[in-house]
This record gives C-alpha cells, structure tokens and sequence, in this order.
C-alpha cells in the first residue's frame, strides 16, 4: 500500500515547500497568504508555507520579499527531502531540473502542483505515473491559460461528456499581437515590439511567436479532453511571423478576424490537433477574445458549447491557479484521498497528419498582371476537387495582380496538391499565405 503524504492530526498544518518564487511563485505564496483565514476553514486544516527555494537569494527582485515565516531553503532538494512537508509547489520553470524535483517528491510521497506546461508536454507521463504508483496529487492547473480553470472544468465539471472540439486562444502573447495588428493597423514588428516593452512578450519570443508555447498546452488540453496521451510532437504548429497587415485587411473584407488558434477535435479516424494562424468568422464568440486575454471554447456531448474566458497569465491569476490545485490537495490530503483523480489517459488514439484537415482555405498569391491567369489557377484548383467560395483580385498594377481566394470546404491533402501545380505556372510569382479558416 502506498504510504500517504499527510500527518493525520487535523490540528497539524499541510505544509507546503516553493520551488520558485519569480511571477509565478510569490503571486500564489500573496494569494494563500492574503486569504489564509478563509482558506484553512474551507479545507478544515491550517495551511503553512515551511520553506521557499530560489536559484539566488542575493537578487533585488527577492530584496522586500514577504515571506513571513516561510524559511529560505538552501536549495530546491533541500524541500524535496524536508520530511515536513505534504505539498510542494513547482514554479521554476523549464524541464530539468524539474523534472527530477518533481519525480523525486513524488517518491517521497509529496504531492505537487506545477504551472510548468513545458515539464507536464514533455514528461507527463512520466509524473502522473509516479504520482499515481505512489497515491499522491498532481496538479497544474496552471499550467494551461494562466487563471482559467480549464482543467478541472474538463477533468471534473465536463468528465460526463464526450469532448468533440476543442478552440483555444491560450496564448497571451501573439494574441496581443494580433489584435494591435487589426484594430490599430501596427506592422507585426511593431505590434511585438510593444508586446515586448510591456511584458507581454519575453527578449527572445520564439516560443510564443512559432506557436511552441500554444502547442504544449494543446497537448496537455487534448490528453485530459481526448483521455489519450498527446506527445507535442504530434501537433501541427505553424506560427504568426509570416501574416503582413494585407491578410488582416482581407479577414476583415471577408468578414473574418484572424487568430492564433489551438484547435483540437475527435473524427471518427482518429484526433487532429493544430495549432496556426487561422481565418476565424467574426460571429464566433472567440473573435471578441483580444489584448493578452486567453478563452477556450469547448464542445461536449452533453453540455453543447461553452467558453472559458479570462487572464492566460500574469503573477496574480497563475496564482489563484496555484492556489486552488493547493486548496484541492489539502483537501484531499485531510480526507486521505489523495491520488483520487488519476491519469485520465485510458487510450491511445490515432493522430491524423495535418493533411487529413477538412477545412475552408483562405489564399493570397501574386501573379502577372495577364488575361487568363485567374482562368488557369481555377481550372487547377477545381480538377483537384478544391472549389472556389469566392475570389478577389486587386492591386493590378498593368506587371503584377494580388489574387485572393476563399475556398469551400476540401481535404487539406487535396488543396496542397493544387498549390504545388499553381506555384509551378509562370505567370504565378508567389503565394504569399494560405490559412485555414474556421466559421
Ligand atoms: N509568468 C506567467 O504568467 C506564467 C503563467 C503560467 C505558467 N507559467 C509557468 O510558471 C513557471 C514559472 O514561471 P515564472 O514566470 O514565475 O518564472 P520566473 O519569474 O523566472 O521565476 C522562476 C523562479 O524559479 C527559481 N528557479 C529557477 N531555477 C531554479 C533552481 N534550479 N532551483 C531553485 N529555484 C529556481 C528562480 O530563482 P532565481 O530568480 O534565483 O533564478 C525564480 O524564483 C514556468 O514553468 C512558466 O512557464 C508562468
């Protein structure tokens, strides 16, 4: 039988070990804090911060930090082995060391709380096996859209439906983009340069800007809704630096708002996962969804749609994310029950390459300014079986023409055949952008 973390005294506090103490970390150690009172009478226990670990003490950003009573570790081991505490919160970030903290605990019978989406994509399977060999908590809820209480909401609320599809906006960062670029016309450039100097977007923003950060959540969004394991790997990913302001000024022509989407969905031959710009009509509830705000828009069985809306990040909403993962644990921990809610993952689903995508296209492409270019695309694109919603033609400037296209429904595989062909004419100088669109 696996030994339990918990002392079982309800008078003895749960005590809890930070790992980390940067955004993350002192904006859940202020939450518990500032409502500790109300806190230890919805759990039935006292809670307790024992002791808090940071790389180096000797920084300014930990000059006025409040931490009470909480002592400063000498390292992050040295609470992974403090036989006192019950909880232990990982808020450091990247994969190793955390991993090893993480499995260590784990082994010791700790229960622990991550907002390390990084670490839960890469080795989740790992950790939520250990976990539950050992009978403990994991939990990281705040991993996934900052304060949005997603995972719970599919791994509790919404655990009676079958999830079918899964829209998320669920990163802040090219949201803020994005939305700079359509309501104020700002290059991308300049839109992530002002990202940038507010705090939105990190010096190098890679992660954010390619759509890595988008596809790890999706990863961990689709095992927990899809209960089968997603390697993040096995999402598409496509990011925002290639969009000029000429694609948002034909979404808003065409009635569509563009977005940075996570798009997750059950067919019957298996899950497509995705992750990329993409033309989003502009009566979806997510087009209202801007600035660094994060929603995930959900469709169940039984419960139809519904969104989540809120702030995707930022020191105080993780922290409310943090807190009520602990909150739970303690709960559990009081009940002796943890390691209730084990890994969901029971099956391991097909995933579909991106080309198996039955979606309307949205094309740019320049081409000579000559009679019976147009002509020559569209026969391409209908004896490939891809038929044409509507077309534009503009900038003709007597050399060269922009050609923009919106196309029904088609198989993606079928749609990249035709491209190849229209690339291959002469009169074609480049296809400039070709999104997927979502009604
Ligand atoms: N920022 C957000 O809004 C947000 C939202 C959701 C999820 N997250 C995730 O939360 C995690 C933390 O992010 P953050 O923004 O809070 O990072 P952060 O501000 O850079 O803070 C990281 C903290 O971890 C400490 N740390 C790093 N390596 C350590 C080690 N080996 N041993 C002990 N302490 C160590 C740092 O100490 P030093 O300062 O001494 O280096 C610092 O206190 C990441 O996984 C991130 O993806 C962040």
């Amino acid at each position: 039988m696996p030994k339990r973390a918990s002392r079982t005294s309800d008078a003895a506090p749960i005590n809890i070990g930070f790992l980390g103490f940067g955004t993350v970390g002192a904006g859940a150690f202020q939450t518990l804090c500032d409502n500790l009172p109300s806190i230890t009478l919805k759990v039935g226990r006292p809670l307790a911060v024992k002791s808090v670990a940071v790389r180096n003490w000797n920084q300014p950003r930990y000059a006025n930090a409040p931490l009470c009573t909480a002592q400063r570790a000498k390292d992050a081991w040295a609470v992974v082995e403090d036989p006192e505490i019950d909880i232990v919160v990982e808020c450091m970030g990247g994969v190793e060391p955390a991993a090893e903290l993480v499995l260590q605990a784990l082994r010791n019978h700790k229960n622990v709380v991550t907002a390390n989406k990084e670490l839960i994509a890469r080795r989740g399977r790992e950790i939520l096996e250990e976990a539950d060999k050992q009978g403990v908590d994991i939990q990281f809820e705040a991993a996934v859209a900052g304060g949005i209480p997603i995972i719970r909401a599919l791994k509790e609320s919404l655990a009676g439906n079958r999830i079918q599809r899964m829209i998320g906006i669920v990163n802040g960062t090219t949201n803020y983009i994005l939305t700079q670029m359509t309501e104020r016309g700002c290059e991308f450039t300049t839109a992530l340069a002002e990202a940038q100097a507010k705090g939105y977007a990190e010096k190098d923003p890679t992660a954010d800007v390619e759509g890595h950060d988008a596809a790890y959540k999706l990863s961990i969004l689709a095992s927990i809704a899809f209960e089968s394991r997603v390697d993040v790997e096995q999402v598409h990913r496509e990011g925002i630096a290639g969009l000029t302001l000429a694609d948002i000024e034909y979404a808003r022509q065409l009635g569509y708002v563009v977005k940075l989407l996570a798009i997750g969905e059950e067919t019957p031959a298996g899950l497509l996962l995705r992750v990329h710009p993409t033309y989003l009509h502009h009566s979806h509830p997510l087009t209202s969804v801007s600035g660094a705000f994060n929603a995930i828009w959900v469709q169940g069985s039984s419960v139809g749609k519904v969104m989540f809306y809120g702030q995707g990040a930022g020191s105080l909403p993780t922290g409310s994310a943090v807190v009520g993962d602990i909150i739970d644990i303690a709960r559990n921990i009081r009940h002796k029950a943890t390691g209730r809610l084990p890994c969901t993952c029971f099956s391991n689903k097909t995933i579909l390459d991106v080309n198996e995508t039955v979606t309307k296209f949205y094309l740019r492409m320049e081409v000579a300014d000559r009679p019976g270019v147009l002509g020559r695309i569209a026969t391409i694109l209908g004896n490939e079986g891809v038929s044409v919603a509507s077309v534009l033609q503009s900038n003709a400037s007597g050399e060269e023409a922009e050609i923009v296209w919106v196309t029904h429904e088609v198989q993606e595989v079928k749609l990249r055949r035709a491209l190849e062909q229209v690339q291959a004419l002469d009169a074609v100088k480049c296809i400039r952008t070709c999104l997927r669109v979502e009604d």
